[in-house]
């Protein structure tokens, strides 16, 4: 969603902040702008609708300007236009916010009624309104900060910028925000995303620190350090400090078209390097097994609320532990029973999707401990979570989930193992150095599977169906082509299709069929049901029954013999490869598609 960046120092702060950006356009926007100071001491705002180059197009990168802040948005209040995108301009300050202030109308009709005058129909501008009726009451900045900080309600993060002294200041409730410094503590930098600060030669910090909420973070000009306060404006020490930190070198695209593409390329060596991770004194190996729960509750968003499916049937099967899984945004506002030695597991690529942190939230009031499947570190996520499984998937810059969403059932697979008291032994590590392999094998036949989706691009439903362990895939398959090809898919169970959805089979849709190891005699029967309404079957699976041959109009087959219980994640890839064709052929922006964003930070 919307990002954050600012710095202050002696490099040129315009490049910088737009480096910045240009790191945080993976996450999903709709226009961008920045505030800086200029050569006589006032702030300049620059703002466009789209993409970040028609910002770009707008600034003079000649004059080396030392501080400044920068904004992609990701439209919730008001829609996609030119006042509408921040930075949000007061007198004598200027501001960006990621977040949702929920008492904005009510705060904006009482200003209103005050005579304060709104010249956008953002939440965020109320933030600078209320700040600049503060300062008009004689408080300084900061004070004014922390007054209308106080008064608003919901998640936010916010970044300010002082003209009179090149101060940035930063404050969050509840949404991520990081500062670091460089080893000369001249140069200072705050954003939404540590991944903005990567790759930027100008700025190489030493030294991040996560604020916790209600800290006030001060990066100014001439101090050698960033300053933390409190909402009383004393010094705090409440935030997390990370040394050398790195975000990761696999950030670039190399010589494929799209990341996404990328990142499906990557998985049979993450595959195999989870090996490493977690098969050689995982140091939370000992933790798991003695956690001894007496239910496993999986909460997550999305493709991530797919793998918590995919885990659930692990954790039935496999270590014979009762278990739910939940959609965050639905579980935070139901009134969930909770068992005294359950725990709660949150499965999430970012580590801020709002609404799987509020549901953590949830937990923990409770007295529940949590647990996280998590890529992304040193996010909310893992800071709240008692104990953490990281995926190492490395950045996902794909809007698209592809090897999170792989690496987060194998190390599902290795926590339901744990959890069953087992030692991840030999029989699993060779099941899952031959997912790696199937896994290769199948991108090696990308082509067989790029010309099916020739034939099908034009198709306008798609309905991808699995039985068992294959349903959490099918729904996963319908998400991938509906966020990346605009085509209308739905994932569906095949016993449920003569359930209703039949209804609307013909010979323009499509089904894409899940066939493995097991229910294989029904899952035919399932399709010979739609075949007979004249269906356009893809079969995608090992099973060579004859009847299945014969009625499948395109196939992908593949052994998936010893794969057992992984054999869902191997099929998947197919569905990744499909949809990233159908995507190809249709011309879709792939990798950022539109309305989408990377990281869910609002409700
Ligand atoms: O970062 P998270 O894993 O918590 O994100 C959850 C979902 O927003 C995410 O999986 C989303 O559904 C993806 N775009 C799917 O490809």
């Amino acid at each position: 969603m919307c990002g954050i960046v600012g710095y202050v120092g002696p490099e040129s702060a315009v490049k910088i902040v737009m480096n910045g950006l240009s790191k945080l356009e993976y996450r999903g926007y709709d226009s961008a702008g920045i505030s800086y100071i200029n050569g006589d001491n006032l702030i300049v705002t620059k703002k466009e609708e789209g993409r970040l180059l028609n910002l770009e197009q707008s600034l003079d990168f000649s004059e080396i300007y030392s501080a400044a802040i920068g904004h992609t948005r990701w439209a919730t209040h008001g829609k996609v236009s030119r006042e509408n995108s921040h930075p949000h301009p007061g007198d004598g300050f200027s501001l960006v916010h990621n977040g949702i202030i929920e008492n904005a109308s009510f705060l904006k009709e009482k200003l209103q009624s005050e005579g304060v005058k709104f010249s956008s129909d953002t939440d965020s501008e109320v933030f600078t309104r209320l700040v600049e009726v503060e300062k008009s009451k004689g408080s300084n900045l900061r004070e004014s900060i922390i007054s209308a900080f106080r008064k608003i309600e919901g998640n936010s993060a916010f970044v300010i910028i002082d003209q009179e002294t090149s101060t940035i200041y930063g404050i969050r409730k509840n949404a991520p925000l990081v500062c670091g410094i460089d080893s000369s503590q001249t140069s200072k930098f705050i954003s939404s995303d540590p991944y903005a600060a990567s790759g930027i030669n100008e700025l190489k910090l030493e030294t991040l620190y996560f604020p916790e909420n209600d800290v006030l973070c001060e990066l100014k000009k001439a101090s050698l350090e960033i300053q933390f306060l409190d909402l009383n404006l004393k010094s705090t020490n409440l935030y997390k400090t990370e040394k050398n930190f790195n975000v990761g070198e696999d950030s670039e695209k190399g010589d494929f078209e799209h990341y996404m593409l990328k990142e499906i390329h990557e998985q049979p060596k993450l595959i195999r390097e989870s090996l490493i991770h977690y098969f050689d004194n995982n140091p939370s190996s000992e933790t798991i097994k003695n956690l001894k729960p007496s239910q496993v509750s999986l909460t997550a968003c999305g493709t991530a609320y797919y793998a918590t499916l995919v885990i659930r049937d692990y954790l039935e099967a496999i270590a014979k532990i009762q278990s739910r899984c939940d959609v965050a945004s639905e579980l935070r506002y139901r009134a969930p029973f909770f068992q005294d030695s359950e725990i709660g597991v949150f499965v999430s690529q970012s580590g801020e999707t709002a609404d799987t942190l509020a549901s953590q939230q949830m937990f923990k009031e409770k007295g529940v401990k949590t647990l996280s499947i998590l890529n992304a570190q040193n996010t909310s996520l893992q800071r709240e979570s008692d104990h953490t499984l990281l995926i190492h998937a490395g950045q996902e810059i794909g809007v698209a989930s592809t090897k999170a969403f792989t690496m987060q059932c194998l190390i599902g697979r290795y926590f339901v193992e744990l959890l069953s008291g087992q030692k991840l032994d030999k029989k699993l590590e060779a099941k899952v150095l031959l997912l790696s392999k199937k896994v290769e094998e199948v991108i090696s036949r990308s082509d067989e599977i790029k010309s099916i989706a020739h034939s099908l691009y034009l198709k306008t439903a798609f309905f991808f169906t699995g039985r068992g362990e294959l349903f959490p895939v099918a729904l996963e398959g319908a998400l991938k082509l509906k966020e990346i090809a605009y085509v209308h898919a739905e994932g569906y169970a095949s016993g449920e299709l003569k359930h209703g959805p039949i209804a609307i089979i013909d010979e323009n849709v499509v089904n894409l069929a899940y066939v493995g190891r097991n229910l294989i005699d029904k899952t035919v029967s399932n399709i010979q049901e739609i075949k007979a309404r004249k269906g356009i079957i893809f079969s995608i699976g090992n099973v060579e029954t004859k009847e299945l041959e014969e009625i499948s109009d395109y196939r992908f087959s593949i052994d998936i013999k010893g794969l057992d219980e992984l054999t869902p994640i191997l099929l998947n890839v197919v569905g990744q490869l499909f949809s990233y064709y159908v995507a190809k052929h249709k011309g879709t922006d792939i990798d950022k598609p539109r309305n989408l964003a990377k990281s869910v930070t609002v409700e």
